[in-house]
């Protein structure tokens, strides 16, 4: 059965009538009467202007981090394997483990050529369809204790790592904007569109 998504005891529901009632009649009232429909249309308004605060730009930006598949919305700098090596060990090997292997986090290199197994293993290096998710993944979300903690720099250089070790791209890679967005990945071609609504 449904969990209902609001209930209230039966006192309650009752009370919650009455009041609908009393606004439905004030409502009805006010509009036979012109002139207090638009007292009671002002008071509602300003009540609502009332709620919450203009949100800042600054506070905005902060959530609008999304990074699309073809690159658009990533962020300016840059980061090397090298580089990378040394924020994973020290920020995610702890869970992720040493090489990427996976601990209590997901395993992260590796499992290609096991997706059509048995036992099929969905890595960022077997499974994922876009290198630029990965950025946008770990940005928003890694490490899992400090998400948002890294700096763009720091977010190319640890993906530029983790493609580094799943043979994607060469020891001596570093990533920006354009060279992200520019990498095949090796799963690519094993999602299908999803045309709904409409026909499959
Ligand atoms: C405290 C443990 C922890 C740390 C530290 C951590 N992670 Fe994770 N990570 C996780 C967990 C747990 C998940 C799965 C989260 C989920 O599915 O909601 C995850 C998921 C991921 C994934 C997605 C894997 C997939 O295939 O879905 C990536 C990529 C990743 N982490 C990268 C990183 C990077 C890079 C760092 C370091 C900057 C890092 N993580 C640090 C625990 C951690």
């Amino acid at each position: 059965m449904r969990k209902p998504v609001f209930s209230a005891s039966r006192p309650t529901r009752r009370a919650i009538g009455v009041f609908l009632s009393a606004a439905l009649l004030t409502a009805c009232s006010a509009s036979l009467t012109g002139s207090k429909t638009t007292v009671l249309d002002d008071s509602l308004r300003r009540s609502a202007d009332a709620i919450g605060t203009p949100i800042r730009d600054a506070d905005l930006a902060a959530w609008n981090i999304d990074v699309a598949p073809d690159g658009r919305g990533l962020p300016a700098g840059s980061g090397d394997v090298a580089m990378g090596g040394k924020i994973f060990s020290a920020k995610c090997a702890a869970c992720h483990g040493a090489k990427g292997e996976g601990s209590i986090g997901d395993q992260l290199v590796g499992g290609r050529g096991t997706l059509a197994s048995a036992n099929p293993k969905r890595t960022v290096g077997s499974y994922w369809p876009y290198a630029t998710t990965l950025f946008d993944y770990i940005r928003r979300a890694m490490p899992y204790n400090a998400p948002q903690s890294l700096s763009a720099d720091e977010v190319y250089a640890v993906s530029a790592w983790i493609l580094n070790q799943n043979g994607i791209v060469p020891d001596d890679a570093r990533l920006d904007a354009h060279s992200l967005a520019s990498i095949r990945m090796p799963n690519r071609d094993g999602f299908i569109p999803d045309p709904r609504p409409g026909r499959l």
